[in-house]
């Protein structure tokens, strides 16, 4: 595993430099102009494969481009077609539990957003905890609570992204929400709709606070997604995220371990159906 701490670092003030030293780098590597990004975490590797790529860049050839540091994520930004559509795809995502800060984490949206794309599309894996949820599930997600206790724009606001005080009043566009909705049941894929719950990790959760997370009105609990949209919006950048369910959090008695290899295990059994559900989503934009 190769981990790069000795990268130039960024200071807040000087983000939209970094930003734009991240851009002219790839636009000195390929002019090509995505419309949409993807954030493929757990479960979405299957989209990669239906990118026809143009052009590949390892993240740590970027210009302050955090590195991933987990196993089941790759770390490359890939630019290419799907179908008619311009997509850039990062394949691999970086999480708090990572070390990274808010701001680095969420440092490629920014630099999606100045490459020109107009809509984010993200996927992860989560812990399913609505009443009728099962292994394999997926859920489109129609709103979130941050739980992270920490949120990317903390800090100065920079009057050029976006506003000091965002509504968060539509974060996943409803439109998007809607479309898919539909996708799934044309293509008899079971999905639900519901709210994500942002954690930190790396700890999976205690019964305790499974049991708090459902009582608060989480559907479903992660370890990403929310600092990758707040961002998003932040830049006026519409966003649709789902997670594939993963495992159960179980709040009752019952005693049931959760372990990673079985998280990987299930995303990559549901990866087909996510990916068909996200490549014809992206086909019926316009
Ligand atoms: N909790 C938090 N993050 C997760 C889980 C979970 O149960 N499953 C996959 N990611």
């Amino acid at each position: 595993m190769e981990v790069i701490y000795d990268k130039k670092s960024f200071l807040i003030e000087n983000l939209v430099e970094n930003i734009n030293e991240a851009v002219d780098f790839i636009k000195s590597k390929t002019d090509f102009k995505p419309r949409y990004g993807l954030i493929l975490g757990t479960g979405l590797g299957g989209l990669a494969r239906e990118i026809e790529v143009e052009y590949e860049l390892k993240y740590k050839d970027i210009p302050f481009f955090p590195v991933s540091t987990v196993e089941s994520h790759q770390g490359k930004l890939l630019f290419g077609r799907i179908g008619n559509k311009n997509v850039v795809a990062m394949v691999g995502r970086f999480h708090l539990y990572e070390g990274y800060s808010m701001v680095q984490i969420t440092f490629p949206v920014r630099v999606m957003k100045f490459l020109g794309i107009e809509k984010l599309l993200v996927s992860n894996a989560a812990g399913g905890l609505a009443d009728d949820m099962e292994i394999g599930d997926i859920m489109i997600i129609n709103d979130h609570i941050n739980l992270q206790l920490a949120n990317p724009l903390i800090g100065p606001n920079i009057d050029e992204l976006g506003l000091r005080f965002p509504d968060l009043s539509e974060v996943y566009d409803t439109e998007l929400i809607d479309k898919a909705v539909k996708i799934a049941a044309d293509k008899n894929i079971r999905a639900s709709t519901g709210v994500y719950v942002s954690v930190t990790g790396p700890c999976l959760e205690t019964r305790a606070e499974y049991k708090f997370i459902r009582i608060i009105g989480g559907d479903a609990v992660g370890m990403s997604t929310v600092p990758e949209v707040l961002v998003a919006n932040h830049m006026g950048l519409k966003s649709f995220a789902v997670s594939i369910i993963t495992d159960i959090g179980y709040p009752t008695e019952k005693v049931k371990k959760v372990f990673i290899e079985d998280v990987i295990a299930a995303a990559n059994k549901a990866e087909p159906k996510l990916t068909m559900l996200v490549r014809e989503l992206l086909l019926s934009m316009e």
